[in-house]
């Protein structure tokens, strides 16, 4: 990971120096000093690029003078709408954009600790690369950047500020590490192997397999693994940090349930070639829990929280799930499984079910690559929500607003779940083309009890296929810093 250091304000004696500045704002400090001992050279490179600070412009100087290499000057905009945001895309923008130097020292005119400790986290989470299985690299083809120094008068208050972010940071890399893995590698067992691994940061990890499942009557997940010879999991993941002294208080745990299919062919519903490559990350939703559990364990956060994911290949062979077939969920509700491929729902019922029975949850959030229509609705902008609560939704469209991981809510109604009567079992597992998303999440709240709930489908911001200023391409980590925020913000001291 990139290494991040604070620092008091100084002109570095080489490497590259980053400028932080606010539109409009007139020449001072470092910047000026700078100025005066290049002859000129940094006014006179604003002037030819027409820098002025506005937000997300950049300009940056070859040779400067005065040793260093290279200056890049991030426009923030104006100081009054300086947000959060804005300083983690300036900290990705510096990782963008000094691909060739090795360090970087990153200045302003005042810079507070958090706004530090947010440029630290921008640029960390720009750093991302997933290099596992390129074993032919040149090291000059590879980004160079290894240190950043930011600046601040408050440097103990600025380490304070970033510890939690740090741990932020290693859960989202650990979900992007997840999500990227090939499906023969992250098969259900190794991902639940991966799980067991962060009993190290305390969390307390347990495992059921296949026969433990088939116990418990989880018909419907085991429905959708059985025409894979890869065996299910089920993986309970126990923060209890409300306390302090690592056991469960007396309040209720929050919980966080994740699809996790490790590769989504479709079954005997079978899917057609084009893309299906991008169903291995059919998992990113149980990716996500599992780097959000990290992440507040990580950060020794105040609450009670568990993440469960359940974990199944779906795929189509002479053991598979038929169009047809009706299976028994764990909540004894019968299911007439139509299509194969709508197989997300199922796995999900029988793990919610199993949550909301076992640990009376404050809430649950259920986060999901659950449906194609979802991606048509909202695009690659937004997650769509769907909850029976007004206040968690309230929430989490507030966390959204807040981390840019924006979610947008969705109906849910009887007119809706007409849809998946069925005419011999207690419903169906798909409600028709209209509302395909509504109709899945319908489907969804019959498994949560009445319990206070909200579903994420994230099928349209799990993965991006183009850089954003904190998110390279590829695997996205959605919803790690969106439910951190959710439990910081509103169920932690
Ligand atoms: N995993 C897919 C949904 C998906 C599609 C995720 C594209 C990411 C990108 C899910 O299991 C699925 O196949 N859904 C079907 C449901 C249909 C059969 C009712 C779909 O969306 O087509
Ligand atoms: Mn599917
Ligand atoms: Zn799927």
């Amino acid at each position: 990971m990139l290494d991040i250091a604070f620092a008091k304000p100084a002109l570095p004696k080489t490497g590259a120096l980053v400028l932080l500045i606010h539109e409009g704002e007139k020449p001072s400090g470092l910047w000026a000093q700078l100025d005066d001992s290049t002859g000129g050279a940094i006014a006179r490179a604003f002037a030819v690029a027409d820098f002025t600070g506005v937000k997300g412009k950049t300009c940056a100087i070859l040779a400067p003078g005065a040793g260093i290499g290279r200056v890049l000057a991030i426009g923030l905009g104006k100081p009054a709408e300086t947000t959060r945001t804005i300083l983690q895309e300036a900290g990705g923008t510096i990782v963008a954009g000094l691909p060739r130097e090795t360090a970087a020292t990153v200045t302003a005119s005042a810079l507070t600790a958090q706004q530090a400790a947010d440029v630290a986290f921008g640029a960390v989470l720009r750093s991302y690369r997933f290099g596992r299985y390129r074993t032919r690299e040149k090291p000059e083809d590879l980004p160079k950047l290894a240190k950043i120094t930011i600046q601040t008068a408050e440097i103990p208050k600025a380490k304070a500020a970033w510890e939690p972010l740090d741990a932020t940071a290693k859960g989202v890399f650990l979900t992007r590490d997840l999500v990227s893995e090939p499906p023969n590698v992250l098969d259900p067992p190794e991902m639940a192997e991966r799980c067991r691994k962060l009993s190290e940061l305390g969390l307390k990890v347990e495992i059921l397999g296949p026969r433990e499942m088939s116990k418990l009557g989880f018909g419907a997940l085991l429905g959708v693994s059985q025409g894979s010879v890869k065996e299910p999991r089920m993986v309970v993941m126990h923060w209890n940090g409300a306390n302090g002294n690592g056991r469960k208080s007396k309040e209720k745990p929050v919980v966080f349930v994740g699809k996790g299919v490790t590769f989504d062919t479709g079954g005997i519903s079978i899917k057609g070639a084009a893309g299906m490559e991008d169903m291995k990350w059919d998992m990113a939703g149980a990716g996500t829990v599992i780097g959000l559990m990290a992440t507040l364990a990580g950060r020794k956060a105040k609450v009670d929280a568990i993440g469960l994911v359940g974990l199944v290949e779906n795929m189509p062979s002479g053991s598979a799930q038929r169009p047809g077939d009706v299976v028994t969920s764990y909540s004894g509700q019968t299911i007439e499984v139509i299509n194969t491929d709508a197989e997300g729902r199922l796995v999900l019922a029988d793990v919610l079910w199993y949550a909301q029975q076992k640990y009376d949850p404050k809430f649950m959030v259920d986060l999901a690559t659950l449906t194609g229509a979802i991606i048509v609705g909202l695009g690659h902008e937004f997650a769509g929500l769907f909850s029976n609560d007004d206040s968690l939704s309230q929430k989490l469209t507030a966390a959204g607003q807040a981390t840019g991981e924006r979610v947008w809510r969705m109906p849910l109604d009887e007119a809706f779940d007409k849809q998946i009567r069925s005419d011999i079992a207690d419903m169906k597992n798909v409600g028709g083309r209209p509302g395909g998303s509504i109709t899945a999440a319908q489907f969804i709240q019959r498994f949560v009890n009445g319990k206070p709930w909200a579903h994420l489908d994230i099928a349209g911001m799990a993965w991006s296929t183009k850089d954003a200023a904190i998110v390279p391409k590829g695997a996205t980590a959605f919803g790690v810093r969106l439910l951190d925020r959710l439990v910081a913000d509103h169920f932690e001291g």
